[in-house]
């Protein structure tokens, strides 16, 4: 699914115009081949935004690996239609349980797989699936909103997460979501991510692209620095 240890900023397109998302992805896609999509339910979050219709839409447009953050409390009655609609993979929370058979419909289903945790819980809840995913999300701020300020407090979380994932040797992409821009990409980059979802920071920008690629930029500077 990804490279051990590549960098990849995922743009949201939760930051772009919901009229224009064929174009939004259009914009990003010379810096880079990743997409997030947050897909929100009303009830496990207090907002609601798109589902598989959309990404099935998106897909006639976009080539890009779709990165689906289900933040929903029911991902398992839908994934099926979300691998039809062309996702890439899904990322479910680890807080709405059933997690075990959640992956095994995954896994049946191709999918790449996501396990999210939110700021306040703790690693040792997404601990013993480690060895079943692709990609483990730590939330940087609760999820629901775009454009919310970054929670220094999930980063000894995300150095954590690097410290077993490598002891273990596991393939498991750390991924951050949640007020990256330019400064806490390196906060982040340093702890331990590797993937950066940013919404507010690219697409609030002029140019989308430069923002991608400044980002990545920033992300690769401090994991240098930090090795
Ligand atoms: C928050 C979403 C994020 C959001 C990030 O609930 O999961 O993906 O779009 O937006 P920014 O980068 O603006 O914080
Ligand atoms: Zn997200």
């Amino acid at each position: 699914m990804l490279g051990f240890n590549e960098v990849k900023i995922a743009p949201s397109l939760l930051a772009a115009d919901f009229g224009n998302l064929a174009e939004a992805a259009g914009e990003v896609a010379v810096a880079t081949d990743w997409l997030h999509i947050d897909v929100m339910d009303g009830h496990f979050v207090p907002n609601l935004t798109v589902g598989p219709p959309v990404v099935a839409s998106l897909r006639k447009h976009s080539g890009a690996f779709f990165d689906c953050h289900l933040m929903m409390t029911n991902p398992g009655d839908h994934l099926e239609s979300f691998q039809r609609a062309g996702a890439s993979s899904v990322t479910v929370h680890v807080e709405v349980g059933g997690i075990g058979e959640v992956i095994e419909e995954m896994n049946r289903l191709g999918l790449g797989v996501g396990l999210a945790c939110n700021p306040d819980t703790p690693f040792a809840v997404a601990e013993p699936f480690l060895e079943r995913i692709d990609l483990l999300l730590l939330m940087t701020v609760f999820p629901g909103f775009g454009g919310q300020a970054f929670m220094p407090q999930v980063l000894p979380k995300i150095a954590e997460a690097r410290r077993v994932i490598d002891e273990r040797g596991l393939p498991v992409a750390v991924e951050v979501d949640g007020g990256i821009d330019l400064r806490t990409v390196s906060d982040t980059a340093a702890a331990g991510a590797r993937v950066f979802v940013a919404g507010s920071a690219v697409f609030s920008h002029e140019q989308p692209w430069k923002a991608v690629e400044e980002l990545r930029d920033r992300a690769i500077e401090a994991i240098k620095a930090s090795a």
